[in-house]
């Protein structure tokens, strides 16, 4: 069997027409774009590389873009007080704190801290709680909603089909679990971990893989049954003194072995990869949608 490959770039670029064409609409109709506030605290490389390209889509989908650097000395009290500016401005409809934060900033009180109706990256437990409870039309976490958007973009009908999770992060894993089963969809998930005994044996079974644990090409060719789907979200760095930049890039997927058994496959990088901050500016354009709709 020879997968088909799914197009992140492709299907990203979609989405982000669409945002674009409805951001237009929401500028005409209220005189303000919707706003994203991106915080970044410290400098950290690839929080500052993640913020710039936050930034730059914001500005090619027609989204304002506020950019608040702290220092990597910042105080948790300074964090909240920026927190609590950026909740009562109303030209910012988001707000998202770019994760890891330096080590003294409690990223739970963080996450508390700001308003639920500008919490893009759906981290708040209201809006977690309302996606448990089968609300799809909130805030959404970016990057399973960005699965979501890939399988749909290519039809891939999961009713009854048997789904496997691999991982079960509040950002990725859990509302892949709950995505994939909500009604509509209808997919049957196993969520797996670390603890999970005869792992090997529920991936064989599984008609749809998503994995997302952050290890390296975890998932062999032996482990995944023929004509499985297989979505790769994870993103690790290989060293690889053959690239400029001294390492490459790999997912949680196998892909050499794995993509001659599956039906549907994602590369990494340029699978999911594309979609998470597609979803971003797609939970802006939502958040400015609500409050102007309350
Ligand atoms: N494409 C994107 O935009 C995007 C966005 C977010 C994350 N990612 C990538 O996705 C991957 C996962 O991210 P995350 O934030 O969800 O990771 P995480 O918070 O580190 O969670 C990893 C999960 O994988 C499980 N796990 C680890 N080793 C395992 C093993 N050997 N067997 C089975 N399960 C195992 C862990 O199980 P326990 O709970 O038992 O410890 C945990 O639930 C990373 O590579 C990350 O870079 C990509």
């Amino acid at each position: 069997m020879s997968a088909i490959l799914i197009d992140g770039k492709t299907v990203s670029a979609a989405v982000n027409a669409e945002t674009a064409r409805k951001c237009a609409e929401l500028t005409q109709k209220y005189g303000c774009r919707p706003g994203l506030a991106v915080v970044l605290v410290g400098d950290d490389p690839a929080s500052q590389v993640y913020v710039a390209s936050k930034v730059k889509k914001c500005a090619e989908v027609g989204i304002e873009s506020e950019k608040i650097v702290l220092p990597p000395t910042a105080s948790q009290k300074e964090v909240l007080e920026v927190i609590d500016r950026l909740n009562g401005d109303s030209r910012i409809h988001g707000i998202l704190v770019q994760s890891p934060p330096p080590p003294q900033i409690d990223e739970e009180k963080i996450i508390l801290a700001i308003d639920p109706r500008k919490d893009v990256d759906c981290f708040h437990p209201f809006n977690a709680g309302k996606m448990l409870q089968g609300d799809m039309t909130g805030f959404l976490p970016c990057t399973p909603w960005g699965v979501m958007k890939l399988l749909e973009y290519y039809k891939i009908s999961l009713a009854g089909k048997k789904a496997v999770v691999l991982g079960r992060s509040n950002i990725v894993g859990k509302p892949m679990m709950c995505m994939l089963s909500c009604k509509g969809v209808d997919a049957t998930v196993t969520l797996c971990h670390s603890r999970t005994a005869n792992l090997e044996e529920e991936l064989k079974r599984a008609d749809l893989i998503v994995a997302a644990i952050g290890k390296p090409e975890f998932v062999r060719g032996s482990m995944v049954k023929e004509g499985a789907v297989v979505i790769d979200v994870g993103i690790n760095r290989i060293p690889d003194a053959t690239r400029p930049k001294g390492y490459r890039l790999t997912g949680d997927v196998a892909f050499d072995e794995v993509a001659p058994k599956a039906s549907v496959i994602t590369p990494v990088p340029g699978g999911v990869g594309p979609m998470t901050i597609a979803m971003l500016m797609r939970n802006t354009l939502r958040g400015m949608e609500r409050m102007m709709n309350r």
